[in-house]
């Protein structure tokens, strides 16, 4: 019941409570949003990862303007102290300015980490890509641009970083002698994730881990229907996680 008392108690805690009053509010605020606007299920918000500290500070740093993607970002820093004992280098499909590559070369510095990205946004997204109709909203290419520089700059301070400017999968070549224990693939559309599949699954070692950023996310069905086509005839199988990422473990 909302008495006015009750409310006046919410506003002073939102501004002056504890991190546990103020988050209570804040869960409570997004509770009555969701019943009343929306249908999706509110996961309660008493959660370690929400304390760390040193991660919720380096990822303000790095993603100052969108605070959409943490869950993903503690989730890839997860996969990447997982894969610590696996032998093989990183790679990551997909960079942007180097937020998500910046987590996983700050976890394990001297493993190489190879980085492939156009630098010029998307690529032309095809009839795969089309979005379920009610999302109203659709990627272009040329989306997602970003500087080079921008992102060396954020990655200077690691010797590991390899940087493969260009279309995917041109470029991969490069690295077809390697074996991998991460790669993430960050690329949102069908074609790029197909193509960043068939290169990588083949050369990752045993234990070694595929991050898939936009497998369950509904703005890139593209994304999704790449790696279950991929996978139908493959034994592992493709972690559906609640952050909307996805993750294969390679046998
Ligand atoms: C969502 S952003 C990556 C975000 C980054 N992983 C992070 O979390 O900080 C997608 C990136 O994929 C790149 N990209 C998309 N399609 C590509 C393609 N066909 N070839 C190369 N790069 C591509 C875009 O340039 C963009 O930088």
């Amino acid at each position: 019941m909302y008495t006015p008392q009750r409310i006046f108690k919410a506003i002073y805690w939102l501004f002056f409570g504890t991190t546990g009053q103020r988050r209570r509010v804040r869960l409570e605020l997004a509770r009555i949003s969701a019943s009343l606007f929306g249908d999706h299920y509110i996961g309660e918000d008493y959660k370690l990862w929400l304390d760390d500290r040193e991660f919720r500070e380096n990822y303000k740093k790095l993603s100052p303007g969108n605070p959409y993607s943490a869950d993903r970002k503690f989730t890839l820093r997860e996969f990447t102290r997982l894969v610590k004992e696996v032998p093989g280098a990183m790679a990551e499909c997909g960079c942007y300015e180097g937020a998500s590559a910046w987590f996983m070369a700050n976890e394990l510095p001297e493993v190489p980490l190879y980085l492939f990205d156009s630098f010029e946004g998307l690529s032309e997204p095809d009839d795969k890509d089309k979005t379920i109709p009610e999302i109203d909203f659709s990627w272009k290419s040329g989306d997602l641009t970003s500087l080079e520089e921008k992102t060396m700059q954020t990655l200077r301070n690691f010797p590991n970083i390899f940087l493969f400017k260009g279309w995917i999968p041109e470029r991969f070549s490069e690295v077809s002698d390697e074996m991998f224990r991460l790669v993430h693939i960050d690329v949102d559309l069908y074609q790029p994730t197909k193509d960043s599949l068939d290169f990588f699954y083949t050369r990752m070692s045993a234990g070694g881990v595929i991050v898939l950023d936009d497998y369950g996310s509904t703005i890139c069905p593209g994304a999704y229907k790449a790696v279950n086509e991929f996978m139908h005839n493959k034994k592992e199988y493709v972690l559906n996680l609640p952050t909307g990422q996805g993750a294969i473990i390679k046998l």
